[in-house]
């Protein structure tokens, strides 16, 4: 007989059949009913034991924790909770869990005590949803892109550049650590390393996207980038999934367009696609919130959060206008920012984002032209010579959630850029090339899909909603 997944019994339940399942023990309350769930689905299906059909040494080993297989029948439930229920006539007990040593016990545990638990704690009903959600968002993302002739590019994960220009990189090498070779002044010569150069651990494939852009038109990125920042945040990882578009003769309004249409889409798939995990995890953020002061709690449900962003425009804002805002700002004339706006080519910090986003515009916020100076040396540079045509989304509750540009396609103006940074042009001569043979106008961005994913379900610290969070000090699992 075939063994049902739990999200299939409950779909159209083949109500007097015989049915068998799998799962793992969530309770077993008074040796008679147990709690059974296989991660195909939030809810767990009841299974009732008539305990004189069964061992009673078979029954001391179903505990929370153990897996086992039940085969019964499944009839309508008399019990509250549940519409249907299987009256077991077979029990096989596949692993049992210790109750003494077993860490996930039907109470509540705290984030940080999951952590510690990560390859356990996806046997709960956050992380289980938590992680159900992940996988439906980036199934939605494929599908927004295949849908609108995009081709999945495949960055290198290994490589020579370092693309933000931020110097933040894990290198990889194969050298001896105690002794590697020195060359003539003393420095490692990394010509005797594997690559036969210094190589490092990607911090984002733009680059590469790029020159496949300049030849299939439409391409994007979905991979793990590397960032060596010491940033102890809840936004930052130190391994973390980025999506990045990249279209060839768009220009930076195309890119906002697309940035824009891109994330209401996948927000809609969730929506439709995720309603049992979201609403669970909408009243879990709510019992939550109950525990907050009353001005930092959110105004708004998760999933009427999510509708919103879904359903009204992002407001878009020059760099320029956004220094004017908080110039004149309440936080800013009260000297309650920790860094103050005083004039023009200030770099942005948090604080200062999130009072666009979340007290003046209450909505999704696009920032564009942002000074050239405080923006990676790809970005175009606009004819006034101080901007580039950069733009940043920002979002409720996160903050910078997109990053991205219209990059310089103009050869010269690129490479007096690259001069001016000290970059050596030697180490770009691909990347200049696309300028020299066949250039256009081209955009894309970058959307961190672990700050979406904190978003779509409401987690306040993004080391919940990756499987096994690298951090500072961090690397377990
Ligand atoms: O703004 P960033 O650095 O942009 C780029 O890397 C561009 N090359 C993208 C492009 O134009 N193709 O990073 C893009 C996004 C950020 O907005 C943020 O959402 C996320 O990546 N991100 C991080 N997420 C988690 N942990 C970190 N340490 C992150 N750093 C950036
Ligand atoms: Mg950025």
């Amino acid at each position: 007989m075939n063994a049902y997944s739990i999200k299939e019994l409950l779909s159209s339940p083949p109500l007097q059949k015989e049915v068998v399942i799998n799962g793992w023990v969530k309770t077993f309350r008074s040796n008679r009913f147990i709690a059974l769930n296989d991660g195909s689905t939030l809810s767990n299906v009841q299974c009732v034991v008539d305990f004189d059909k069964f061992e009673e040494n078979l029954l001391k080993q179903i505990a929370t924790g153990a897996a086992i297989r039940v085969t019964g029948t499944l009839v309508e439930s008399q019990g509250r909770g549940q519409s249907v229920e299987i009256q077991a006539s077979e029990i096989f007990i596949h692993g049992t869990a210790d109750p003494e040593t077993y860490p996930i016990q039907p109470k509540k545990h705290s984030m940080e005590f999951l952590r510690e638990q990560a390859h356990l704690r996806v046997r709960t009903n956050t992380f289980a949803a938590v992680m159900r959600v992940r996988s439906a968002l980036a199934f939605a993302v494929h599908q927004y892109f295949q849908q609108n002739g995009f081709y999945y590019f495949h960055a290198p994960i290994i490589t020579g550049s370092d693309a933000e220009g931020a110097g933040e990189m894990f290198r990889v090498t194969t050298l001896d650590e105690k002794t590697p070779p020195l060359d003539e002044s003393g420095e490692v010569d990394y010509k005797s390393d594997f690559f036969g150069k210094e190589t490092n651990l990607t911090v984002s494939g733009q680059l590469e996207a790029e020159s496949y852009a300049m030849g299939l038109g439409k391409v994007y990125t979905f991979g793990p980038t590397f960032r060596a920042e010491n940033s102890n945040t809840s936004r930052h990882l130190a391994e973390f999934w980025m999506i990045e578009p990249e279209v060839a003769f768009a220009d930076l309004d195309d890119n906002m367009d697309l940035a824009e249409d891109f994330i209401k889409s996948i927000i809609n798939y969730i929506l439709k696609n995720c309603e049992e995990d979201l609403s669970f995890l909408e009243k879990r953020l709510l019992d939550e919130e109950k525990t907050k002061p009353q001005a930092e709690r959110s105004d708004m449900p998760l999933i009427e959060k999510l509708k919103f962003v879904a359903d009204n425009e992002f407001k878009r804002v020059s760099y320029t206008d956004a220094i004017d805002i908080l110039r004149n700002s309440k936080p800013n004339k009260k000297k309650k920012f920790q860094y103050l706006i005083n004039e023009w080519g200030a770099d942005l910090q948090s604080e200062h984002e999130r009072y666009l986003v979340e007290k003046h515009f209450k909505c999704p916020v696009i920032l564009f032209d942002y000074p050239a100076n405080i923006k990676a040396f790809y970005m175009r540079l606009n004819e006034d010579g101080k901007t580039v045509r950069a733009m940043d989304i920002l979002f409720p509750g996160i903050g910078e959630i997109v990053g991205g540009s219209q990059r310089e396609e103009r050869l010269e103006v690129l490479r007096n850029k690259i001069k001016a940074l000290d970059i050596d042009e030697k180490e770009l001569w691909w990347y200049l090339d696309l300028r020299r043979f066949g250039t256009a106008k081209h955009s894309g961005f970058g959307l961190g899909f672990e700050r979406m994913v904190q978003f779509a379900t409401g987690m306040g610290n993004i080391r919940d909603v990756i499987p096994f969070p690298r951090t500072p000090q961090n690397a377990e699992f």
